[in-house]
């Protein structure tokens, strides 16, 4: 399976999302993270775990070609500020869009653009992720929820909590359940592995 998590705007947990993708695919089949971003955040995540952090290898765009055969399944993580012919390539190139959408920040992230942008594609697999949804009792998560079901945008019921536990993990180059000292890190994971599960579920 080819999963490409796209958006428009940076900061709205992409890498963040391919990496926990790509360690709950590495649970089923070989799985390689292919970092498409110029500032290579995923990269550097998997260095700061000295390349034993993260169970799967993170490699460049360039090293594609010669590695993708030796693997089942493939994570691309990508750029904000996609061109017209990024999203066309991302749609042509994959099984799967994931689209995060930051509930609190939906109005300058960017993702009326995205959005437009998906339907003009032709089967584009998209659906929205919503990612840093803030805790009880603060609503914007199903706010947005709603407000996507009711234009009929493709979502994912599971939705990524926003918790202090993933930026630890990015500072320790380690998925999100190696987190030590953090009451949050398994549910941090558990909300990952289930996108990771509707994903292989929901495969056309
Ligand atoms: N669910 C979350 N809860 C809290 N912080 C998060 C969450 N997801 C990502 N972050 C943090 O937000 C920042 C942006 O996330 P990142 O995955 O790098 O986004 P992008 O790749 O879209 O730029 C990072 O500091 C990251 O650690
Ligand atoms: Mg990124």
């Amino acid at each position: 399976m080819i999963v490409t998590v796209l958006s428009a705007k940076g900061g709205v947990g992409k890498s963040t999302t391919a990496i926990h993708l790509a360690t709950y695919f590495q649970t089923l089949a070989p799985t390689l993270l292919v970092d498409g971003d110029g500032i290579r955040s995923a990269t550097k995540w998997s260095q700061r775990g000295n390349g034993k952090g993260l169970p799967f290898k993170v490699i460049g765009y360039a090293e594609l070609a010669r590695s993708a055969s030796k693997y089942t399944h493939i994570i691309i993580d990508t750029e904000g500020n996609p061109s017209d012919e990024d999203f066309r390539d991302a749609t042509k190139g994959s099984d799967a869009l994931v689209i995060p959408a930051v509930p609190e920040s939906v109005a300058t992230d960017g993702l009326t653009h995205t959005l437009t942008k998906l339907q003009e594609m032709e089967n584009g697999q998209y659906r929205v992720l919503l990612t840093m949804v803030p805790p009880k009792p603060r609503i914007e998560g199903a706010q947005l929820r709603q407000m996507l079901v009711e234009q009929e945008i493709p979502i994912f019921k599971a939705e990524i909590p926003r918790l202090a536990a993933f930026e630890k993990a990015a500072a320790e180059g380690v998925p999100v359940y190696a987190v030590q000292n953090d009451k949050n890190a398994q549910r941090g994971w558990k909300a990952y592995e289930a996108v990771a599960k509707e994903l292989v579920n929901g495969r056309a």
